[in-house]
């Protein structure tokens, strides 16, 4: 099986895993073939990857730090959340903390905590993905830093509710494929003190989960908004979160453009790191997460094609892989990256065939930092 672009030339592809709609409901089953209808359909819902089958491919499953019931539990509390706030309420912070408690509990079971390697995979472009994800890369990253655990329960719940504040930006700005104007940028950019506003009225719980909020797009020399803090006025839960949100934003597909190539990501966040970000934060991540989620399709030098099959603990940056393709592959061949520094990795292959559009490795010249925009 294998993870891929949403594009019709799955059209008579056979689902690998099954599709879950809005409060859980199963909408496509495992072994469902798709159709231009049901694929126009998943997209209007704003999946933008699925899991195919492919007879070739290993037998391996995509990684999941977090269950299936824990995924929906969250977004559950999220969604209640958000409502209880825009009707003028405070939410039940308790439904948001037992939320968060079994994230931590499924890192544990999952290895991702105790020694492994945490996959994140975006399967849609919606804001509570990408909350779930920031929170479990940031319980990641505090957990490496030795914080304990309630701490962890602090940054998790701050974490899952830093973007709270979009709640209150209008929905076509949010979803907005091209750039944004300097007027919108402006706009956005307002999602931070909307939060803190919003959580702070709420909660009274000293302040730290408003953080979060308020300070996750703050910059360690000062170049972040919204109030251009500098390192020492930018608490703990504010540089990891900061350090979470961009990098689930830049390796996650866009309104407006396609997931950064991971190991960009990575020397991006490296050569940042101590100027824009908190370097043991960054040092943390970069140490547990998943460069190349199993199940990704890979172009290795020399017109090769390989799967990653599973996580290699020694380096996240060098999985296990099959080559299923390429000049004179006639047979799978099972590859460890991390024994063979010769064998590159060219480019994500992200669509369902290997002669269409690939997300080439490069640089960021045109892509903006923000990870908002
Ligand atoms: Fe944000």
């Amino acid at each position: 099986m294998r993870i891929v672009d949403l594009h019709d030339r799955l059209i008579g592809a056979y689902l690998a895993m099954p599709i879950h709609g809005d409060g859980g409901k199963l909408m496509l089953g495992a072994g469902t073939r798709l159709t231009r209808s049901l694929i126009k359909t998943l997209r209007a819902r704003g999946y933008t990857k699925v899991v195919v089958k492919k007879s070739l491919m290993p037998d391996s499953v995509p990684d999941h730090p977090i269950s299936y019931q824990t995924r929906v539990q969250t977004e559950t509390a999220l969604e209640e959340a958000a409502n209880r706030l825009l009707a003028g309420r405070s939410p039940d912070l308790k439904r948001v903390l037992e939320a968060v408690d079994a994230i931590i509990a499924n890192l544990w079971a999952n290895s991702g905590m105790s020694s492994g390697i945490v996959s994140i995979q975006s399967y849609d472009g919606n804001t509570y993905t990408h909350s779930i994800n920031v929170c479990i890369l940031s319980i990641s990253i505090g957990h490496c830093l030795g914080w304990r655990l309630e701490d962890l329960r602090e940054l998790g719940t701050a974490a899952l509710l830093h973007d709270i504040g979009k709640i209150l930006i209008p929905l076509d700005l949010l979803n907005k494929a091209g750039p944004l104007t300097a007027e919108e940028h402006g706009l956005m950019r307002t999602h931070c003190e909307k939060g803190w506003k919003l959580l702070s009225e709420c909660f009274n719980t000293g302040g730290y989960i408003a953080r979060g909020a308020l300070e996750h797009h703050e910059r360690l020399d000062g170049s972040g908004y919204p109030k251009g803090l500098t390192e020492n006025m930018i608490s703990d839960i504010g540089k990891i979160t900061a350090v979470a949100d961009v990098y689930d934003a830049m390796t996650a597909d866009r309104p407006h453009r396609k997931a950064i190539f991971p190991e960009t990501v990575y020397n991006h966040m490296v050569q940042h790191k101590g100027v824009l970000f908190d370097s043991a934060a960054v040092d943390a991540l970069l140490s547990k997460v998943a460069l190349y989620p199993t199940g990704t399709l890979l172009s290795l030098w020399g017109g090769y094609i390989a799967v990653v099959t599973a996580q290699d603990p020694r380096s996240n940056l060098r999985p296990l892989v099959r080559i299923v393709g390429g000049p004179g592959a006639s047979k799978p061949i099972d590859v460890e990256l991390y024994s063979r520094p010769d064998i590159k990795i060219d480019c994500l292959l992200s669509n369902y065939l290997p002669d269409s559009h690939r997300m080439a490795a490069g640089t960021l010249h045109d892509i903006p930092l923000d990870s908002d925009t």
